[in-house]
């Protein structure tokens, strides 16, 4: 019933998901914890689909943040292994999509490093959508990353002190080949960001839905977009500009 509203003339072309609250989903079905990161790697996969069948050119997911190896250590070896299972070449390849890590690979497990770097070599040039990942991701490491990165490039003579801004910011992130998301949309109730894309959502639409993750589904993607295309985005300006100039 939101399809239907969806103008496809103005859809985000990036949207970045804090996939939360899989844990209490499950223990709301006298479950163990790890029986809702299962059903939420579902909903991951069928969320691809719909944006992908939308048109949706990037995505990005939150699926662990550095943050989460605090977690228990058996709740932390699911998702670690949730994860590698998911980097099956084949589902990306059928479905033409672009994979792209977002995060600390280096400091990952090494059978998780060799799979992620495989599947974005094998993957690199698939056009239906970019789909990120975020794993072992924290915006303060990325942030922290790429002031190194830009001040080695500084110090061998490659980038000039001066030459500096935001755009070169941009571009040594961990997401530097994707534009800034559009919308972010996250599940489970909270209203925070959790060190996710702290620099990249600047301008982006925030919205949050008390749905679970293992439960949000297709009208649940519509209805976000829809609410996303309800919204003026003045980047600044006034109303009156955004108007004149449509
Ligand atoms: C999100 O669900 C998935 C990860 C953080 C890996 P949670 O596991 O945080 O679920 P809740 O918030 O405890 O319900
Ligand atoms: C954010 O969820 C991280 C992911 C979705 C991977 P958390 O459940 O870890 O967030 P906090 O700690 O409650 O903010
Ligand atoms: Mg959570």
């Amino acid at each position: 019933m939101y399809k239907e509203q969806i103008d496809m003339a103005r859809l985000p072309q990036h949207i970045a998901f804090i996939m939360d609250g899989n844990g209490r989903w499950a223990q709301a079905r006298g479950q163990q914890r790890s029986y809702g990161h299962f059903a939420g790697a579902d909903t991951l996969e069928a969320t691809l689909r719909c944006a992908t069948k939308l048109g949706i050119p990037y995505v990005t997911f939150y699926a662990f943040s550095t943050e989460n190896w605090s977690r228990p250590q058996d709740e932390v070896n699911t998702l670690l292994d949730l994860m590698l299972k998911h980097l099956e070449e084949k589902i990306f390849m059928e479905n033409d999509v672009k994979f792209l890590l977002v995060g600390d690979i280096e400091n990952l497990p090494q059978n998780l490093r060799d799979a992620s770097e495989r599947l974005m070599e094998k993957t690199k040039n698939n056009k239906a959508i970019t789909m990120g990942v975020a794993f072992n991701y924290s915006s303060r490491w990325e942030l922290a990353h790429a002031a190194k990165i830009i001040a080695k490039e500084v110090k061998e003579g490659k980038m000039k002190l001066e030459d500096i801004t935001a755009e070169t910011i941009d571009r040594h992130l961990a997401t530097g080949i994707m534009p800034n998301p559009d919308l972010l949309i996250r599940t489970g109730g909270e209203q925070r960001l959790s060190n996710f894309l702290m620099w990249q959502l600047a301008y982006a639409e925030l919205y949050f839905t008390d749905t679970y993750w293992p439960d949000f589904n297709d009208e649940c993607l519509y209805k976000a977009i829809v609410d996303y295309q309800s919204r003026q985005r003045r980047f600044g300006k006034t109303g009156e500009q955004v108007t004149e100039n449509k």
